[in-house]
């Protein structure tokens, strides 16, 4: 076994998008079932399959996983390794589905398009470096659905007075690849609304390890500055909240109680 010198990138995981799948693998099916469970209870009512829009799409884990369930799924990405990886993930295992590369700020879709659904999950929203980005892509999100379509986002909120550095572990495994992912946050900047993050993936394959780092700054949202935020956007309103552990039974509040949240907003 060898070890290197980690490479530090601010995109290197999402680079290399086989290991951030492998990482977020485990959650996919829970999350599909969240999505499919949570337009039950607050979405349209459906005549054909659902259409669900996916912005910032990575590696296109979801977007597999609610094709072949018979929906219909479009997503975008900045990043052109997770655009090729979910393209042909979708090719290989026959689904359909449309991919393309586009930004969460100012996005577009196709022509005509409409959803019953949008999401954003594991505080991907929080790439979005200001509040003029963010709001433009909620408004961008809200005008692409339809009446009465959800959009659902899930972020981990901020408590400025309590913000210790942080730190979670992910394992992903696959025949002859292990990946362990370390990711840290540092306490917040209220002033700035940052907060540094890092990950550092520990890659096994073929006998040999190495380690790719990334850094990346979030831009933080403390209950009431996400209330603030959908202030701005009236036609998305509020419907509920859950967690990360995507319980369609268990709701949550917009306090600080309980940091990663799932809102649930409705188009109205
Ligand atoms: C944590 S991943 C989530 C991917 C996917 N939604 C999922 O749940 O697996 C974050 C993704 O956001 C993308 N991203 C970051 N900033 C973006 C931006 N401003 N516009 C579009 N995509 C962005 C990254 O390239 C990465 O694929």
């Amino acid at each position: 076994m060898s070890s290197v010198p980690a490479k530090k990138s601010a995109t290197a995981w999402y680079d290399s998008p086989l290991y951030y799948d492998m990482v977020y693998a485990d959650y996919t099916p829970k999350e599909t079932r969240f999505i499919e469970g949570i337009m039950q209870r607050h979405g349209p009512k459906l005549t054909g399959p659902m259409r669900v829009l996916e912005p910032a799409c990575g590696s296109g884990r979801l977007l597999e996983s609610l094709s072949a369930r018979g929906h219909v799924v479009h997503g975008f990405d900045l990043n052109k390794h997770q655009i090729a990886f979910a393209k042909h993930r979708l090719k290989e295992k026959k689904l359909q589905g449309r991919v393309w590369r586009d930004r969460l700020q100012d996005f577009s879709v196709p022509k005509g398009a409409k959803f019953d659904v949008a999401h954003c999950f594991v505080s991907t929203f929080k790439y979005i470096d200001t509040e003029a980005g963010a709001l433009s892509s909620l408004r961008r999100m809200a005008a692409v659905l339809r009446p009465g379509g959800l959009l659902l986002i899930g972020i981990h909120l901020t408590d400025y007075k309590n913000c210790p550095p942080d730190h979670e572990r992910s394992i992903g495994r696959k025949p002859g690849v292990r990946v362990v992912s370390d990711t840290w946050s540092e306490p917040a900047n209220q002033k700035s609304r940052t907060e540094a993050m890092r990950t550092r993936m520990r890659i096994t394959e073929k006998g040999k390890t190495r380690i790719e780092e990334t850094c990346w700054d979030f831009r933080t949202y403390s209950p009431a500055e996400v209330r603030a935020l959908l202030a701005k956007v009236p036609a998305l309103k509020r419907v509920a909240m859950h967690d990360f552990h995507y319980d369609l039974e268990s709701t949550r509040k917009l306090n600080l109680e309980y940091s990663d949240i799932i809102f649930v907003l409705r188009k109205s």
